[in-house]
């Protein structure tokens, strides 16, 4: 298993890709390095397929996800298959692992806890590629550190919003020779503002967001996938996007997607419900206004601005937006996962 796994990922990227000359910024696009503790609720998610004697978890790493309460953590459907010969693999949950309690991803950092169950989004790329791209984990464990409170409303734009993860430096391929450049080992975080959903270079649905910046230069990138988008609701930091897809990374107008987690709602709190008692861990909640605040990367002056939300009834799932075109998934060395489509602009997407 552990060797197509490799050869897969090896496979795409280093034939399509030869060791190439790059500068490596000193930021990931355009962000900086978090404080250590500073995001409890940040997590690595890591495959343990091609784990070699527990030495590898800084590359083994190639998504991020976000602690929603003691047992759950939420994360992007797109990070829970891998392309095989071709085929689209689902991840069964013993192939994966979660890293929680630590912003550097090596050997002995932060503790490490199994995955009990998977559950991706049922209309996940339907109708349109990567649409309903948001899934739930169940740990084995209760976990200690503190949770994020999940939006119940989509934010309005102009907010600053934080995105944090091990995803790439700069828009560049990973190849064997440049990852350890390429890829940090220390979490990283950038700002970047909500944007109206017509600002992306994409037919976007109200279950996604669009954020970023039309300048460009500061972005989430691959490797990010699943990771959180932040705001402060109420002093609470408080998910409300999860890291989706994008054009390439920090280019001119062509900001980032977003899943919007107030749109999944309810089936977050159908899939948390056990159902021999009924009993949901994270139940819907019942607001449908809420005051967000931005939420700066690190530690600048902290914005206060608390922008008031309309009151709008957000319904469950996502859909609606234009045709699904081209759908392949090529990992971009070292289990970073680049699904790619070829949408109106025929340029790839991740
Ligand atoms: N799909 C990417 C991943 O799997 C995330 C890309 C985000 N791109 C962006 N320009 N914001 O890691």
């Amino acid at each position: 298993m552990r060797n197509t796994v490799n050869s897969a990922l090896f496979g795409c990227c280093l034939l399509l890709a030869p060791a190439q000359a790059f500068e490596v910024q000193p930021r990931i696009v355009g962000g900086c390095e978090s404080a250590t503790s500073a995001h409890p609720w940040m997590v690595a998610l890591a495959t343990k397929l091609a784990s070699n004697n527990g030495t590898y978890e800084w590359t083994n790493s190639f998504c991020g996800a976000t602690l929603v309460n003691e047992r759950w953590v939420m994360t992007a459907a797109h990070c829970l298959s891998y392309m095989s010969s071709s085929v689209e693999v689902d991840f069964a949950p013993a192939d994966l692992e979660v890293y929680i309690g630590t912003t550097r991803l090596d050997s002995g950092q932060g503790a490490h806890y199994a995955i009990s169950e998977i559950h991706k989004h049922p209309n996940y790329n339907n109708p349109a590629l990567f649409s309903n791209d948001i899934a739930l984990l169940k740990l084995a464990e209760t976990v200690p550190e503190a949770a994020a409170r999940l939006a119940t409303v989509k934010p309005g734009n102009d907010l600053l919003a934080l995105t944090a993860g091990w995803g790439k430096l700069e828009d560049v391929i990973v190849t064997q020779e440049n990852v350890s450049a390429l890829l940090p080992r220390d979490l990283r975080e950038v700002s970047v503002s909500i944007l109206d959903n017509s600002l992306c270079p994409f037919n976007l649905t109200d279950s996604q967001i669009c954020a970023g910046f039309l300048a460009g230069g500061k972005d989430s990138c691959q490797g990010d996938s699943g990771g959180p988008l932040m705001l402060k609701s109420q002093g609470q930091d408080t998910l409300v996007g999860i890291v989706s897809f994008g054009d390439g990374c920090a280019q001119e107008n062509s900001p980032g997607v977003y899943t919007s987690v107030a749109a999944y709602r309810d089936w977050i709190a159908q899939t948390t419900t056990d159902p021999s008692t009924g009993i949901s861990d994270l139940p819907a909640p019942v607001a449908i206004s809420e005051n967000y605040a931005h939420f700066s990367a690190c530690g600048a002056t902290p914005v206060t601005t608390s922008v008031p939300e309309p009151t709008k009834v957000i319904s469950t799932g996502g859909g609606g937006s234009a045709g699904l075109i081209l759908f392949t998934i090529a990992l971009l060395g070292l289990n970073r996962r680049q699904p790619a489509l070829l949408p109106k602009a025929n340029s790839k997407k991740a």
